[in-house]
């Protein structure tokens, strides 16, 4: 399959590896790059920050495809909370922006390190996945099916919002020193 990742900085890189590792063809883009050929599949790897900034300068080439969003909009001034209201969450909010694309929300509850090393613990790092296409997580899921991740289907993309909420309560453990950042939550079957 042909993946494009916007962003290749830490999760860009991890994501990026085991998407490789299983057989696909990615490019890689930056904030410095034009991006000219967009995959099935196309990761948006950058900070909160930079997704409106993205959805203005690729939103049309972005129509019809899958496009996964992996940020935890966390409000670092106070880490406090998320920058998005309690009843949505960014992937909410960028499905709305790009109607015309499958958005997907996924990768936010790994640490990069537990993606690079696809195991927490002594456990195979597990992508949880939530999204409103069944077809588009399905191939997400293709895509990884011979990565060493797990992934698991978290219902539609209404579960963005309790993804973010575990990703945001994962960072502040880790920020706390409660966690290491190779740490998280494993998902047992
Ligand atoms: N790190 C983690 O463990 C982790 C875990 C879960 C979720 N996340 C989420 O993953 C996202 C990326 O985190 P990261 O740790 O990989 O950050 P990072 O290492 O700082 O990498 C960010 C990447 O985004 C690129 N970028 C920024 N603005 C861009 C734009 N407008 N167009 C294209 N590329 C752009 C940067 O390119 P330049 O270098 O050219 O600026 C860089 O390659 C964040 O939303 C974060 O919340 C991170």
């Amino acid at each position: 399959m042909q993946i494009t990742i916007l962003g290749h900085g830490n999760m860009g890189s991890a994501i990026g590896k085991n998407l490789e590792v299983a057989g696909n063809d990615v490019t890689y883009y930056t904030s410095k790059d034009e991006a000219d050929t967009f995959g099935d599949i196309i990761i948006l790897a950058v900070p909160y920050a930079a997704l409106d900034s993205l959805v203005e300068k690729y939103g049309q080439q972005l129509a019809g495809k899958v496009v996964v969003d992996i940020t935890n909009p966390v409000d670092f001034q106070t880490w406090d909370g998320l920058e998005v209201p309690s009843d949505s969450s960014a992937a909410q909010q960028l499905q709305k922006k790009l109607p015309d694309s499958h958005v997907l929300k996924a990768f936010n509850t790994n640490f990069a390190a537990t993606l690079q090393n696809a195991v927490i613990g002594t456990d195979k790092t597990t992508v949880l996945v939530a999204g409103d296409s069944q077809e588009a997580k399905q191939i997400l899921q293709s895509a990884l099916s011979d990565s060493p991740l797990q992934v698991i289907d978290a219902g539609s993309l209404k579960r963005a919002r309790e993804l973010e909420a575990t990703g945001f309560l994962e960072m502040t453990l880790a920020a706390r020193k409660q966690i290491s950042w190779n740490g998280g939550f494993a998902v047992i079957r």
